[in-house]
């Protein structure tokens, strides 16, 4: 396929030959729920993080020029010419479904069966590549703060690292029990509205408590969409590369609505851009 060819959303639901051959114990379910988050030192064998890192570097290198339009910067706007610090792909195996048939995913479907119900499915991925020494920092927040706000959620992101996973080059930091607080306010990232990241808004919530999460290459971190998470920027002369996969229970309509007015700032923010050009 080429840059014109429309490719279909991924279809994480396609059955998949590969079984779970790695499993949470009750212990580790049982930490999860009261803190809001767990780490794993092996979602895959060494084997097969080599095969997933190979995957993932070509499609960064996009030589057939098939990802270009999904892939943006999340601490940049949405027509940043000068190079990326934050480099994403979103629906990475939209680009390449043989992310979808490994034992990764095998596995990471059926652990998150494990921590929120046989009815869990897999609703999406991503991919964030933070280049050597000058990464930014992902700011502090909550995933739903970037969903919509009429729907209820129990959802989780499970955060796959394919190289050591270090402070240095930005691991994964959780607030204990943060899944149980409701989503606080949050702002575009530097309170700009054409920023297409979002981070708590400075001193509304406690993050004093928050713990480092380092991994070996191929271990996984699992949070709920409203445990508090960041990671720091990449000090390494490697690339932090992380593969990240949401799954969800079925959404429901919530009973109470809310708002959440930084999404309405970022969407004011893009219609006046495209008036502007246009
Ligand atoms: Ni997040």
């Amino acid at each position: 396929m080429n840059a014109t060819t429309p490719r279909p959303t991924p279809n994480y639901a396609a059955p998949s030959t590969l079984k779970q051959d790695k499993f949470l114990t009750a212990e580790q379910i049982a930490f999860f729920k009261k803190n809001g988050y767990l780490a794993i030192d092996a979602i895959m064998s060494p084997e097969e993080v080599v095969r997933v890192r190979q995957i993932y570097d070509d499609l960064f290198a996009d030589k057939t020029g098939s990802v270009a339009g999904d892939t943006y910067d999340l601490v940049g706007g949405a027509d940043a010419g000068k190079a990326k610090k934050l480099p994403q792909i979103l629906m990475p195996s939209k680009h390449a479904p043989v992310l979808l048939d490994t034992q990764m995913v095998a596995n990471l479907k059926g652990m998150a069966k494990q921590l929120l119900g046989e009815a869990a499915y897999m609703t999406g991925d991503h991919a964030i590549n933070k280049p050597p020494f000058e990464g930014s920092p992902t700011p502090w927040h909550q995933d739903e703060a970037y969903w919509n706000p009429a729907k209820e959620y129990e959802a989780l992101s499970i955060w796959i690292p394919l190289q050591p996973a270090t402070k240095q080059n930005g691991c994964m930091y959780f607030v204990p029990g943060s899944h149980e607080w409701e989503v606080v306010p949050h702002q575009p990232i530097g309170n700009d509205p054409r920023i297409n990241g979002l981070e708590v808004v400075p001193g509304a919530a406690n993050l004093g408590t928050a713990v480092a999460c380092e991994l070996p290459p191929g271990g996984a971190t699992f949070h709920y969409s409203r445990t508090f998470h960041y990671t720091p920027l990449n000090r390494s002369d490697d690339h932090r590369r992380a593969y990240i996969a949401s799954l969800s229970l079925p959404e429901k309509v919530r009973a109470t609505p809310r708002v959440f007015p930084w999404q309405e700032a970022q969407k004011a923010a893009r219609a006046g851009k495209a008036h502007a050009v246009g």
